[in-house]
């Protein structure tokens, strides 16, 4: 029996979707944990493109069984779009389960998405507009509506009176927006009931089983450790809990049963939406990065934010969440660079911190302090092995590591599979 927790170290899109997609023929069980149709992961296998939101790039293992944890909200709309798109390309669903626990993205959420982003104003977040933080909100106010709620019909007409009520209360008094209809929801979500209804189950019987069989399970998180709720760069950040502990009470795992925990990082960093970024690199050089690395949103399409490494952030990261093994993604797109520069820390107001700081006004204005490196200058997508790759560049992964505090076992050097270099086992 195993279970691996997979995280992203940064402010998401790592590239976790290519690794889980690596590890799902190596495990039984793939949960995913938390966030919503927020996420996107895309994953090229043999030359052809896939692009996951909810169901975990697992899937492509038609013999892993794909679980969407409780601490995921599901928009059943968006569900059965990405499984329609991803059944049309020849991908076997049948292993897919939904938690009767998890949370649903309800018509209102993104409208009070976007009503809450307008009125923020210059202090908006650049939320996905998905209505994920919205359902969160609804899920904590205990007013929310569970994937299981969609197989009792009565349950769902009477909660959804007295839910829509309040709501449309909300959108016609304070924001003066169009009320909805409660039939149309209605009639709506038991459609969609019925066309979920083969994939939801009561995943607590299926995890135990699984950990009393002794399979091995792997617990995929969205985003990343710095857009966590409490560890990340408030109020800069998703709705849910992106780390270790995210992916435990998401799925229903103790702590006690976890082998390890492996944090995905890019060879650079990237941030899309607002706040705070120390190593963002504003110039032509960022954008160069971000055209090189192909650095626009699987699931807005925004241009992403783009910036040195900072291991001051890795380093939190990894000390936050246990991650003991690290896979560094994305290194090819460092190719062409002369030099290449690392986050050591900061400083703030006089002070020199080793890690980000809660302040968030403080980390905004906080000054990087860089060590420099020489770049390799040479091609590393056709490199399988870390001896292939240049010396500098081997440099530049030694550093990361120490600076890290955690080994970096496997590398990318390509969106495909097959352009990793594995220098030790995750699984
Ligand atoms: P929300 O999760 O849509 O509420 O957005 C809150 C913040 O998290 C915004 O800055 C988003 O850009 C960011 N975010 C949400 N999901 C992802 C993701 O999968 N990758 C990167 N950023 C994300």
């Amino acid at each position: 029996m195993s279970v691996t927790i997979l995280v992203g170290g940064q402010w998401g899109d790592e590239g976790k979707g290519k690794v889980v997609d690596l590890l799902a023929d190596r495990v039984d069980v793939v949960v995913r944990s938390q966030g919503g149709n927020n996420a996107g992961h895309t994953v090229v296998s043999e030359g052809r493109e896939f692009r996951f939101h909810l169901i975990p790039s697992g899937i492509l293992c038609p013999d892993t069984v794909c679980v969407i944890g409780h601490g995921v909200v599901v928009d059943p709309k968006a569900f059965l779009a990405e499984l329609a798109h991803i059944q049309a390309q020849g991908v076997d669903t049948r292993n897919l389960v939904i938690s009767d626990r998890a949370h649903m993205v309800m018509p209102y959420h993104p409208v009070f998405d976007q009503l809450g982003e307008q009125q923020r104003g210059d202090d908006r977040l650049g939320t996905t507009r998905r209505g994920v933080g919205p359902t969160y909100e609804d899920k904590v106010r205990r007013i929310g509506f569970r994937i299981g709620d969609l197989q009792k019909p009565k349950f769902l007409e009477k909660k959804l009176r007295f839910v829509l009520r309040l709501k449309n209360e909300t959108l016609t008094r304070l924001y003066g927006a169009e009320p909805f209809d409660e039939q149309a929801i209605l009639d709506e979500y038991i459609g969609y009931g019925e066309l979920l209804d083969p994939y939801i189950r009561d995943i607590y019987p299926l995890v135990q089983g699984a950990m009393v069989e002794g399979r091995r399970i792997l617990l995929e998180g969205a985003q990343g450790v710095m857009l966590d709720l409490d560890l990340g760069t408030y109020p800069y950040v998703t709705s849910s809990a992106p780390t270790a502990g995210g992916a435990l009470t998401g799925s229903g795992i103790p702590p006690s049963r976890v082998t390890n925990t492996v944090g995905v990082f890019k060879a650079y960093t990237t941030r899309v939406g607002y706040g705070p970024f120390p190593t963002e690199l504003t110039g032509e050089l960022g954008e160069y990065i971000r055209e090189v690395g192909a650095e626009f949103g699987t699931t807005t399409g925004r241009a992403r934010r783009v910036g040195w490494f900072d291991a001051a952030v890795a380093r939190y990261a990894v000390n936050t969440n246990g991650i003991e093994s690290i896979v560094l993604t994305k290194l090819d797109v460092l190719d062409t660079l002369e030099t290449i520069k690392i986050c050591t820390g900061y400083t703030s107001k006089g002070e020199r911190w080793d890690h980000p700081m809660a302040n968030i006004s403080h980390l905004k204005h906080a000054e990087p302090e860089y060590t420099e490196l020489p770049g390799w200058m040479t091609p590393t997508r056709q490199c399988r092995s870390f001896a292939e790759l240049p010396a500098p560049c081997r440099d530049y992964v030694e550093q990361l590591a120490e600076r890290c505090g955690a080994s970096i076992d496997a590398i990318s050097v390509g969106p495909d599979r097959e352009q990793t270099i594995i220098r030790r086992p995750l699984i």
